[in-house]
């Protein structure tokens, strides 16, 4: 594995050439606009398939040589495709194997794309054998930067036979027997205990454990196929690096197992700017996933798309407001990306996507206010090449687990309406932003806790093998730990935990029953009067409210309602050198705000900037031995003046020395480098 590091920040787009054969003039132009745009690579072949495949067997390289080599003439590079994500329509019809099958059985017709069957053996030879040819055609092309493995892999799940025989052998592997089988997923429970492993199919949602064990297998199946994938590119070009467009983490894919076989983290970020909901927490919303992708690996990432406008599949996408665009593209270079691309480079003329966004629109020319921002995107990251080496290092890590959201969403709770586990790991991630302290965001089971200071658990249902062991040592050696409500309910199979809870020592306390609302019910914590952390006066929970019980914990603040007020709804337990929290209950973003300003300070950490920052301004910093590179961005649409305390700073782009305070326009940024 050859971990990737660029010598430039790359600057780019999707570029479906093939789509434009016929048009040599625009061909000709795309590569002045490219110029013109400051783009130095352009990811392309993704959907090429059937014009390099036309008909079976009969190969035709001739526009992709020609586009290489214009690439290479431009001075671009080419972030080249495996065309799987597509795949051509006579293939699909010679071999209809390749084609998904639904959960009642029914074969899908040959339609859309990212719909193949990942097990097809036929599939994965016609892959290899195009995949062998574009490694042999151009392993040594000078324009070649980078293998871009098909293109958005998703967990669809396929039903057909192939994939049902590999689902039996997989779990033939994980339990051996069928009496184990049964036992781990509880099947006497309405008599639904197999005798055979023929009878197992995956479409059953009343076995929480038969389909959380459905999506770890589909999971595995599709990073087999992208392992396939690569293995004739790892052979013929072991010089040039790997990776596979990740998205936004609602594709049922545990990317923490991608991670390790990806070269560079990349992924694809489409926030919704200018919609219901506001702007900064449209950014809070991205900052958060900027940073999972860049806790992958630990390492810079790259952006692989984004629009440079709108999209066409929100429902309601509005243009960009003045300065946005360059604003959420550095956003995302501020939390680790090393890369702004853009889907897509030039607005197709038909099909689905002919109305998506693009840097070329159909006009054809660079006079657009589009253009004109995607240049000035270009401009700025041609000037801050040197945050190439440099990445951004945390003392705050937040588990967020994705196998623990397909539990949790197979789950049939007391209250299952709104559980909405992503949206509140990001309300614990938010008072981080605002206050300029990085977060890693992290999985329970890959991630290595010891180099945090603090680690925040929301939400944990599934506690799997091994995790309570790294928690308890984690706070024993000193660290801070701060656990929630519906936590530790169940293990890896979806198992509820009997007698002891896993967590009870750890946190000194146990939870006896959980309360849950209405929205029209009402119930708060009360800090209680000279609480270590400082909080004071009354804060509303919603949702769930666990009644506990403590053993060695002891209380911060108590519920104020209900048969169970004065009991405790915040508690704190002394457990080694360090110390564990338990949130009995969902607070609003009032609470965790003062929470987590109290928590930071006690634990001194380190933040972007010593004085707070304006509301909806945050704070990022990328380190690299020496230097440091300091991201202001404000998310309001008004002008926010930041107090830059004592020290001094230098705008990295006009080298302007700086002082005192610093007002930002509304949607605006500035790098600064600490003096
Ligand atoms: C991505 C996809 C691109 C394009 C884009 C539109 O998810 O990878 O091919 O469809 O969405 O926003």
């Amino acid at each position: 594995m050859k971990l990737f590091q660029p010598d430039f920040l790359l600057h780019g787009a999707d570029y479906n050439y093939e789509q434009w054969l016929d048009y040599p003039e625009i061909l000709e132009e795309d590569f002045r606009l490219m110029r013109q745009a400051q783009c130095n690579v352009m990811s392309i072949g993704i959907f090429g398939w059937a014009m390099l495949e036309p008909e079976e067997g009969d190969f035709q390289f001739d526009w992709l040589d020609q586009l290489m080599d214009r690439l290479d003439e431009n001075g671009l590079k080419a972030i080249l495709a495996t065309p799987s994500g597509a795949k051509p329509v006579w293939l699909a019809h010679t071999y209809p194997e390749i084609r998904l099958v639904d959960r009642n059985g029914q074969r899908q017709p040959q339609w859309m794309r990212h719909n193949h069957c990942p097990t097809s053996p036929i599939y994965r030879e016609k892959v290899a054998l195009i995949n062998s040819l574009l490694a042999q055609r151009y392993q040594h092309h000078p324009a070649l930067l980078m293998w871009h493995v098909s293109n958005e892999y998703g967990a669809h799940g396929c039903h057909c036979d192939l994939c049902y025989a590999a689902f039996r052998q997989w779990l033939q592997e994980r339990y051996g027997t069928l009496d184990a089988l049964n036992h781990a997923w509880w099947t006497t429970f309405w008599s639904h205990r197999y005798s055979d492993w023929t009878q197992i199919e995956a479409v059953d949602p009343s076995i929480h454990a038969l389909m959380l064990d459905w999506m770890r297998f589909v999971n595995d199946q599709v990073l087999d196929f992208y392992r396939a994938e690569c293995v004739p590119l790892r052979e013929l070009t072991p010089e040039t690096p790997i990776t596979t467009n990740f998205m936004r983490p609602n594709t049922d894919l545990d990317y923490w197992q991608f991670a390790p076989y990806v070269d560079v983290v990349a992924w694809d970020s489409y926030p919704a700017w200018h919609s219901e909901t506001d702007d900064v927490a449209v950014g809070v919303m991205t900052g958060f996933y900027q940073d999972l992708h860049r806790s992958y690996k630990q390492r810079p990432f790259l952006l692989m798309e984004s629009t440079p406008s709108v999209t066409n599949w929100q429902g309601i996408s509005r243009p960009k407001r003045p300065n946005v665009h360059l604003l959420s593209s550095l956003q995302a270079v501020a939390h680790g990306s090393n890369s702004v691309q853009y889907f897509q480079w030039r607005q197709s003329r038909g099909g689905q996507e002919k109305f998506h966004g693009a840097v070329v629109s159909h006009a054809g020319h660079g006079r657009t206010r589009v253009f004109q921002d995607v240049t000035d995107v270009g401009q700025h990251l041609a000037q801050l090449a040197d945050l190439i080496p440099s990445c951004n290092t945390a003392e705050v890590a937040l588990i967020y687990d994705l196998q623990n959201e397909w539990a949790l969403e197979l789950a049939q709770l007391p209250r299952s309406k709104d559980k909405l586990y992503q949206e509140r790991c990001i309300a614990h991630y938010r008072p981080f932003w605002q206050m300029g302290i990085t977060v890693d965001v992290i999985d329970s089971v890959a991630a290595d806790f010891s180099p945090y200071k603090l680690l925040i658990v929301p939400m944990l249902y599934m506690l799997r093998e091994g995790v309570a062991a790294k928690m308890e040592a984690f706070v024993r050696q000193g660290g801070t730990l701060v656990v929630t409500y519906l936590s530790a309910l169940v293990n890896d199979s979806d198992l509820a935990f009997v007698g002891d809870n896993p967590l009870q020592s750890l946190l000194g306390l146990g939870v006896e029953e959980t309360d849950v609302l209405f929205d029209h019910n009402t119930q708060a914590m009360r800090p209680l009067p000279d609480n270590e952390l400082g909080l004071d006066g009354r804060y509303p929970v919603h949702h769930y409210a666990d009644i506990i019980h403590l053993d060695t914990a002891r209380p911060l603040a108590e519920y104020e309602n209900d048969f169970y007020a004065g009991q405790p709804a915040l508690a704190v337990n002394e457990y080694g050198d360090g110390r564990a929290i338990y949130l009995a209950a969902r607070p609003d973003q009032r609470f965790l705000t003062d929470f987590y300003q109290a928590l930071s300070g006690r634990l001194a950490l380190s933040r972007a900037l010593p004085t707070p920052l304006p509301e909806g301004v945050t704070a990022q910093v990328r380190r690299h031995e020496l230097s440091q590179y300091l991201f202001l961005m404000n998310f309001q649409a008004t002008p926010q003046t930041i107090d830059l305390g004592q020290a001094n700073y230098q705008d990295m782009l006009s080298d302007q020395g700086l002082t005192g305070s610093l007002t930002i326009p509304g949607y605006g940024l500035r790098i600064l480098r600490p003096q």
